[in-house]
Order: C-alpha cells, then structure tokens, then sequence
C-alpha cells in the first residue's frame, strides 16, 4: 500500500518566483529518488499540496517539508493509504492561480467530509480542482496512459 499525504499551508510573505522555482526543482528531484508523485497548488498566500507513495518516503519527506522556513501554518487535511496513485507520472506537478478566498478552506474540509469515512482518489482529486481551478481529471487520464 502506498500513502498519500495532503495538507494547506500559508506560504511566506514575500516568497519569489525563484523561490518557487527551487522548491520545485528540489521537489523533482527528491520525488524521483524516492519513488514519490503529486502536485503541488499555489494560491497565494495557500499552499495545497499532495505527496503520494511508500509509507516511510512520505512521512520522511512530509517531515521535512514541515520545517520548511518557506511556509507555515501547516494543516493536514487528509493522509491515509491508497493501492493507486492519483498522479503517477507527476514527480510533483505544479499549478499557480489567484489568490485563494478565505472560505476556500472550509469547503475543502466540507468535499472531505462529505461521506464522513476515507475520502476516495476522486474526492482528493475534486478537492484539488477547486483549488487549481481547472479539471484535474483530464491530466490525471493522461498521467495514467
Ligand atoms: C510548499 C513546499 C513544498 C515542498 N515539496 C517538497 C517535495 O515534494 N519533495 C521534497 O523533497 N521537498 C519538498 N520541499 C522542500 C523541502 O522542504 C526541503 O527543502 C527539501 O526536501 C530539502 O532537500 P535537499 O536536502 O535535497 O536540499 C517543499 C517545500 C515547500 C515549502
């Protein structure tokens, strides 16, 4: 079984495009190493982020990203086991838009709470669009094929 790990943070400030930029290229090659896939949402001043693969990578990475100066307020919204991943080719995609409303959080906690047991890869995934603001179930079809 694999993990998946999905959290909401608040990102520094005044973090740049470089910044970005290098958290991206460390995300990559780490995920690679690590056998790890996901997307990472920027919607300032929100990060929403999903890490996906073996147990002990996620809580190792997760860890680390957790001390991460780059952001804080980190809120796990969801972790829990999974057979398939929801972006297999995806060493860590990533998608920035708007800034993100303040009740956006709270309806994210509503789609995972909605059957009130273990959100399924579909309700990630929705919950993940809202974010993005772009169907996400057209790149994960292409991820798998
Ligand atoms: C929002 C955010 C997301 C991150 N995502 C990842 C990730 O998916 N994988 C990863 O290895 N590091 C990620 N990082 C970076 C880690 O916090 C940490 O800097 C990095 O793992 C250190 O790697 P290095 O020792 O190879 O430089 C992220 C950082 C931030 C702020």
């Amino acid at each position: 079984m694999l993990k998946q790990y999905l959290y909401i943070s608040t990102a520094l400030d005044d973090l740049n495009q470089d910044e970005i930029n290098k958290i991206l290229l460390t995300s990559r090659r780490n995920n690679e190493k690590y056998d790890l896939s996901g997307i990472l949402l920027y919607r300032p001043p929100h990060f929403v982020q999903l890490l996906e693969g073996p147990e002990g990578k996620v809580d190792f990475t997760a860890a680390r990203i957790g001390k991460d100066k780059r952001h804080r307020e980190i809120e796990v919204l969801h972790q829990g086991k999974t057979a398939i991943r929801i972006f297999p080719d995806w060493k860590m995609g990533f998608i920035q838009g708007n800034v993100m409303p303040s009740d956006l959080k709270s309806h994210l906690y509503s789609i995972l709470n909605k059957t009130g047991t273990h959100p399924s890869n579909d309700e990630i995934l929705e919950v993940l669009a809202v974010v993005a603001e772009v169907d996400l179930s057209h790149a994960q079809q292409e991820a798998q094929s």
